[in-house]
């Protein structure tokens, strides 16, 4: 116990090296250092990707210790001081939650995660007033837990309304209005979004719903502990929440259930009937104490965080712009700047490099840790569904990076991003390789499948005008998008487009 606190307290001290940048840099910092016997430790490059996960927060990790070691009772007993200990620490952690959205502890029910909250809110409500109402109104740039469940909902005979959004990314509340019809039972948009930042007009919508008696509810797994959130001002019938998006840990939310007027809704599982009945299975005590812990903490710290990511933000925003032409800030460019009204979130910066696979990219930046968008969707070879919802073009979505700036991300860290990003970028496009007179050839990455070892086979093809069936320039087997993209380059070509062959 005392080793982990001396642990706790270092990793505090190190908060305050500025960017401590023997951890982050070169191509030499990230080698295996042999450290003693048996024991090796990875120098990891710097963090920029808070969209996906946040690192926990010291003082998350010293109110849950306790709970994992020596309070280690099932809240759920009832019959001695073990049960009782962790129920007051549960309990405590309730009202934590509750407060940072200005509800009623007993509103809140623990669950694994938003992904979790996010199908028991549309998955239960559907189902609980389905005799008298099949409908269900979502957009088409939801997080994938909300659209899955949507479109497991619409298998069961459940119509769904899949709002697009505008150029910026936002609803336009006058198709929300239209959408509505006399059996919707739920309205389901998020907070903020996950990919591009920008928020939705949570209040107007929270008002159009309350006026035509449909429940509203909220993903609000990248919003709640960023920008202050209120069930109660806003109009919120439901909410769902993660720990690991606010420097909690991972494999604990929640979900707000407003009980005035009061929602029903058919619980996903069955079991002890804890959680009032909506969600049963033992709370994990030390996860709860420490959703708990971070909530507090975000509102504690709320303000000072929200003016300082918007700070960094803005820097990394105007660095990258002066410096690289043809960038393209995807969202909503307004919505970035800082302001003291918490109007918007600045810390989810989307870029599209034009000319620039964001893959190679990517792989070049090897030093910081970033991504191209949901941690969910990274593997796919298709372009983020949320980039194309918004209209951008199929060249700039495979273009794109996200930029996650959260609690700990120092100035010196977006330096450093912002100087690499700049170096590769520029690197990239002098690679391109243009004929004299023509336009770079788009190529083709097909894949097949054998079924003989059930491998993949990646090959690059050439097409051209002048070869329309396509010179097969590369062919390896087992490669992912990137090296393709990567090997592409090398050779003076960029990846446009994707083609999959069935297998053979
Ligand atoms: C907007 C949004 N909703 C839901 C989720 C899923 O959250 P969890 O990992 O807690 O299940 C995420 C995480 O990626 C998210 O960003």
């Amino acid at each position: 116990m005392l080793l982990l606190l001396r642990r706790v307290a270092t990793l505090r001290g190190a908060r305050g090296l500025a960017g401590a940048p023997a951890r982050r840099l070169s191509g030499a910092a990230r080698r295996h250092e042999k450290k003693g016997l048996g024991e090796e430790s990875t120098l990891r490059p710097l963090y920029m990707d808070v969209q996906a996960t946040t690192p926990l927060d010291p003082r998350v990790l010293d109110s849950m210790l306790p709970y994992l070691m020596h309070y280690y009772g099932n809240p759920h007993s009832r019959t001695h001081a073990y049960g009782w200990e962790s129920e007051s620490a549960m309990e405590r952690a309730r009202q934590q939650v509750a407060s940072l959205i200005g509800a009623d502890p007993r509103e809140i029910i623990f669950t694994s995660g938003a992904t979790e909250s996010n199908n028991l809110a549309i998955k239960g409500v559907a189902r609980f007033y389905k005799s008298r109402k099949k409908h269900i109104i979502t957009t088409q740039t939801e997080h994938k837990c909300v659209l899955d469940s949507c479109r497991y909902l619409e298998a069961e005979g459940f119509r769904v309304t899949y709002l697009p959004v505008k150029r910026n990314g936002l609803i336009d509340l006058k198709e929300l209005e239209d959408a509505l019809q006399p059996d919707t039972s739920l309205v389901s948009i998020m907070t903020v979004n996950n990919e591009i930042g920008v928020k939705q007009p949570i209040s107007d919508i929270g008002q159009i719903c309350s006026s035509r008696k449909v429940f509203f509810h909220t993903d609000a797994a990248q919003a709640v502990g960023k920008i202050p959130m209120d069930v109660n001002d806003m109009k919120i019938d439901l909410m769902s929440i993660s720990g690991h998006k606010i420097y909690g840990p991972k494999g604990v939310g929640a979900i707000y259930i407003r009980r005035r007027p009061r929602v029903r809704l058919e619980p996903l599982q069955s079991g002890g009937g804890q959680e009032r009945g909506m969600r049963s299975g033992t709370v994990p005590t030390p996860l709860a104490v420490g959703l708990g812990a971070a909530c507090e903490v975000s509102q504690q710290e709320m303000e000072y965080d929200y003016k300082r990511i918007s700070v960094l933000a803005d820097r990394l925003i105007t660095k990258i712009m002066t410096e690289i032409p043809d960038v393209v800030m995807n969202g909503d460019p307004e919505h970035h700047y800082p302001d003291t009204l918490f109007l918007n979130y600045a810390g989810c910066i989307n870029l599209s490099f034009a000319y620039v696979e964001g893959e190679s990219l990517l792989m070049a930046l090897k030093d910081v840790a970033l991504s191209s968008g949901s941690a969910c969707t990274s593997a796919s070879l298709e372009p983020s569904y949320v980039l194309r919802a918004i209209g951008t073009d199929e060249d700039l979505a495979h273009s794109s990076i996200r930029f996650g700036i959260g609690r700990f991300t120092t100035e010196e860290e977006v330096d450093y991003t912002v100087q690499k990003c700049i170096q590769h970028v520029k690197r990239l496009r002098e690679m391109r390789f243009e004929p004299p007179g023509q336009q770079n050839p788009p190529l083709t990455l097909a894949t097949t499948s054998s079924q003989v070892t059930g491998s993949t086979y990646g090959t690059i093809i050439e097409n051209t005008p002048w070869n329309p069936g396509g010179r097969v320039l590369i062919r390896y087997c087992l490669l992912p998008r990137q090296l393709l993209n990567y090997l592409a380059l090398q050779r003076g070509y960029m990846l446009r487009s994707v083609r999959r062959h069935p297998p053979r």
